[in-house]
């Protein structure tokens, strides 16, 4: 149920929108989808200046995400005032919505929405409540109503993201996950094929598959077996005109043998792998409730490395969990020197309300956390120059995604999901080009086009 308060000057219905993403590419999903939406409603899309929509779809995982909405809605606010327009209707939609609640609406009285991330297929209805005069809420948990209400037809670029699988039932004791995107549940095979295939159909060449724990995806095929993540992509392997699958982020307790062995003979199965470790440090890992340990995710990563050799690792850190010792650091980076990372995302520990770790005692002090992230991220970058300097001579595909800095120069990822520059008269976005790499850098490198691949 939408609830509703009555304000005093409603806001006229919108004929334009903006969606403002924060966060995870789930985010980013989720704002297509809220896009698609309001298009399929006769709604066009336009810039953060005149919209007279605009949704915030918020991130919660670290902090002063909040206080971030907040100064934006201001901004957005005293911008129009300048320039005389008329205020857009306001919506906060994902995690902050979640976390905050209603609080949002009191701070920001130009607030006129607020929305969870489950429950955004009901903002048609809300944006009718407001300009009859009604501010909405609406922060139910429904599960996967949103994904059967929304448009099924898709017009996609050269990449998309499918999410899977939403939620997360794993609580480390640092996130904010579980509470603001509700429970694990796995969308169903025939959806998730279906919307594949529409996607493809709409220009897609490669699919990135979401979930907060993408890995624990289950479900049932046509046949009625049960499936997990291996099977969905080797029926995606099957899908003609698509070239391309990736799949994040994944847990290592999700880390199945099947799932593992696909890296070694799924064709489009891209040899990438995100897999957050957190910690080097078991007491510390035990301490945030990962349920693995550090000797548990080198077995896996050697296990893959078996599999696929050349498959560019991925990684995600915390440094200062409450209780982080000098030695539970070291351990972090001998673990980071064992695996050897290809690209690596790190954080410095940021207490979260409600979470357990928030009120553990032993908090690290920031200045010994900005010395540890330091360091980590040092180790993080030369390995990641080294990976992208060990591809130098090699031969490879590269899907062209987006316009370089300049004149004639495209973008586009390589299989290791490096950033690639190239340039060449003549191609285009969504071209799939065989690339010889001959330069690197610490955040991307740069290919001569050998020829335009068949994709
Ligand atoms: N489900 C994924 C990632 C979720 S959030 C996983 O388990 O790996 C993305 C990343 O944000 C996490 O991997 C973690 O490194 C970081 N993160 C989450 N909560 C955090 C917090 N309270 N402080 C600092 N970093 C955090
Ligand atoms: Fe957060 Fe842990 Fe769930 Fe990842 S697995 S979303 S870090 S609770
Ligand atoms: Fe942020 Fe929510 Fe994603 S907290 S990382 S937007 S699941």
């Amino acid at each position: 149920m939408t609830k509703g308060t009555t304000v005093d000057s409603p806001k006229k219905a919108p004929k334009t929108f903006f969606v403002q993403n924060y966060g995870c590419q789930m985010n980013v999903y989720d704002g297509e989808r809220m896009a698609d939406q309001f298009a399929a409603q006769g709604m066009t899309s336009s810039s953060k200046d005149d919209a007279d929509l605009i949704v915030l779809n918020t991130c919660h995982i670290r902090e002063k995400a909040a206080e971030k909405v907040y100064s934006e809605i201001g901004r957005v606010g005293k911008k129009r005032k300048q320039a005389n327009g008329a205020q857009p209707m306001i919506a906060v939609a994902g995690c902050v919505a979640q976390a905050e609640g209603a609080e949002i609406s009191r701070r920001s009285p130009s607030v006129d929405i607020v929305v969870g991330p489950q429950a955004y297929h009901k903002l048609p209805e809300m944006i009718a409540g407001v300009a009859a005069g009604k501010r909405g809420l609406d922060l139910d948990l429904p599960g996967l109503d949103k994904f059967d209400v929304l448009p099924k037809k898709r017009k996609s670029g050269p990449t998309a993201f499918l999410t899977v699988q939403e939620g997360c039932d794993k609580f480390c004791t640092y996130c904010v996950v579980p509470y603001t995107r509700g429970a694990e549940i796995s969308r169903s095979w025939s959806a998730l094929i279906d919307e594949a295939k529409a996607l493809v159909d709409g220009g897609a060449k490669e699919i990135t598959l979401l979930g907060q724990n993408v890995n624990a995806w289950t479900g049932e095929d046509d046949s009625g077996n049960a499936v997990g993540l291996e099977d969905l992509i080797r029926a995606l392997d099957r899908i003609s005109g698509l070239a391309r699958i990736r799949y994040v982020t994944s847990h290592p307790n999700d880390m199945t043998d099947g799932l593992i062995a696909a890296h070694g003979d799924v064709e489009k199965l891209m040899p990438y792998l995100h897999l957050p470790v957190q910690a080097g440090s078991d007491r510390i890992l035990k301490a945030m409730n990962r349920s693995h340990s550090a000797d548990s995710y080198r077995r896996i990563i050697d296990a893959v490395r078996k599999i696929r050799p050349d498959i560019a690792i991925s990684g995600d850190f915390i440094v200062g969990f409450p209780g982080e010792s000098d030695g539970d650091f070291e351990d972090t980076m001998r673990l980071v020197e064992y695996i050897n990372y290809a690209s690596a995302y790190s954080f410095k520990y940021s207490p979260r309300p409600g979470t357990p770790a928030a009120t553990m005692a032993d908090q690290v002090a920031p200045q010994i956390m900005d010395e540890r992230l330091q360091r980590l991220q040092q180790l993080l970058g030369q390995q990641q120059y080294e990976f992208n300097r060990s591809v130098i001579g090699q031969s490879c595909d590269i899907l062209l995604e987006r316009k370089g800095k300049y004149e004639g120069q495209l973008i586009g990822k390589s299989p290791w999901l490096q950033s690639t520059h190239v340039d060449m008269p003549g191609l285009k976005i969504g071209d799939m080009v065989r690339v010889q790499i001959n330069e690197a850098g610490y955040s991307s490198v740069t290919g001569d086009v050998l020829m335009q691949a068949a994709a």
